[in-house]
């Protein structure tokens, strides 16, 4: 089995070979620090050994649960926010992404539709979605670890109150799963008293770590994916990320690159794909690198872009503008499917030249292309391969940004398993709705 690959080529303009050299002491310091279980947050480092240290139990009840989701609803409502929806969504998109239009109704029942609630406060979101719904029949996870968040609170008392009206409260209680902590915070509370089916995100798993455990694999297995293969994914990764030297372990070099080029002025980084199963990775990655590293007045910003699309609006400052950028480039090697390209007879577009040539050839040139420009402009260039967007990669790709994320925030000197700035917006929220 092949596995995805940092190739750092397009940094060497940027990087010198020393540099690497007079870093690594300080890289594996921080990736000693977490493995040793020493460092700020090690109450959080649960996320570290989930692929192969989880309550096999639960993942033969997320099954289980997931099955008869699948029998008993047409449509799954995902309730979450942030940690507790993003690696969900980017799993789904990954793995089967949303067609560009519905594709038309067929007699042979389809896999179940997930949608997302809780992910904003937007009433026209909510009330779009209720009637999208319709008289469909459909299940609700909710998931909340502190179990008091205020998006997932309100959209899960308006799906409560549908499903309730809908099934009776009988009815409704044999279709709603929470996910939340253990024993505690209101959704637990709540679960327990109207004798929900629960699972457990784990105390030493934060938010945004949590994609591994039943707050992503319940929705991702409800959709049919390989959970089996997303876990084998992550524990390859797991072993080989552990044991790999500098010079060869590619979160390791990854960490390394990306706090030398912030040392050398570049505030923002930029996750760029040219496939739009891509964009809620980017997504995922965003919040787990800015909320475990933005702090202290410290971190890179970190900013998601989708080529070619954003070449058209992005593209002039990326080339051109203030120097302050760098791009990691996620590349899928190998698509699932493809268009080869025809001759016209008037050949009017002047296209002929790409006859018999695959989109995906065009696509990759692109790719080529925008990143030499980027590099010779002064953005520095890092790509991550990505041999086929298969569940087996993606658990690769979760496992391999998390850990670089925890030996970056190390390096950065923060503790990268808080996130004491996300509260500001509350207090002030809970003020204006009291008074
Ligand atoms: O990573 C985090 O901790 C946050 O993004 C949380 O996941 C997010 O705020 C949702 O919190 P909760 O799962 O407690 O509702």
């Amino acid at each position: 089995m092949t596995n995805i690959q940092l190739d750092l080529t397009h940094t060497r303009a940027f990087i010198r070979p020393e540099e690497f050299s007079a870093i690594e002491p300080q890289v594996l310091a921080a990736a000693k620090v977490l493995d040793g279980r020493q460092g700020p947050g090690s109450d959080f480092l649960g996320w570290l050994d989930l692929p192969v240290k989880y309550d096999r139990a639960e993942f033969r009840r997320v099954k289980a649960a997931a099955k008869r989701i699948q029998r008993q609803s047409e449509i799954l409502v995902v309730i979450g926010i942030g940690g507790s929806y993003l690696g969900a969504k980017a799993a789904l998109e990954f793995c089967c992404p949303t067609p560009p239009i519905s594709p038309a109704p067929s007699r042979k029942k389809g896999p179940v539709q997930i949608c997302f609630a809780g992910t904003n406060l937007s009433g026209p979101y909510l009330a779009q979605l209720l009637e999208a719904l319709g008289d469909r029949d459909f299940s609700v996870n909710v998931i909340s670890k502190s179990g008091t968040t205020t998006e997932p609170a309100i959209a899960f008392r308006v799906f409560k109150k549908k499903l309730e009206e809908k099934y009776s409260k009988e009815g409704a209680r044999s279709r709603i799963y929470a996910t939340t902590d253990k024993a505690r915070g209101a959704l637990k509370t709540l679960a327990d008293r109207e004798g929900y089916e629960t699972f457990v995100v784990p105390d030493d798993v934060g938010g945004r770590f949590s994609v591994l455990t039943a707050v992503g694999l319940l929705p991702i297995a409800v959709a049919g994916i390989d959970v089996d293969a997303l876990l084998q994914g992550a524990a390859d990764a797991r072993t080989r990320y552990r044991t790999a030297p500098f010079a060869e372990n590619d979160v390791l070099q990854y960490a390394a690159a990306r706090n030398i080029l912030h040392r050398k002025g570049k505030a923002i980084e930029m996750l760029i794909n040219y496939e739009p199963r891509l964009h809620f990775l980017a997504e995922w990655w965003k919040q787990l690198y800015g909320e475990s590293e933005g702090k202290d007045g410290k971190g890179i910003f970190t900013a998601g872009a989708d080529f070619t699309t954003d070449l058209h609006s992005l593209g002039q400052y990326i080339q051109d503008g203030r120097r302050h950028l760098f791009e990691t480039l996620l590349d899928i090697e190998r698509p699932e499917a493809d268009i080869t390209l025809e001759t016209t007879a008037d050949d009017l577009d002047g296209l002929n030249y790409l006859a018999g040539k695959t989109l995906d050839y065009v696509n990759k040139k692109a790719a080529q292309g925008t990143l030499e420009a980027h590099t010779d402009g002064g953005v520095p260039n890092l790509r991550i391969a990505i041999p086929e967007a298969t569940p087996y990669y993606l658990g690769q790709l979760f496992y391999f940004f998390e850990k670089a994320c925890a030996v970056s925030g190390y390096l950065l000197g923060v503790n990268p398993f808080d996130q004491p700035g996300v509260e500001a917006y509350k207090k002030n929220m809970f003020r204006l709705l009291k008074e």
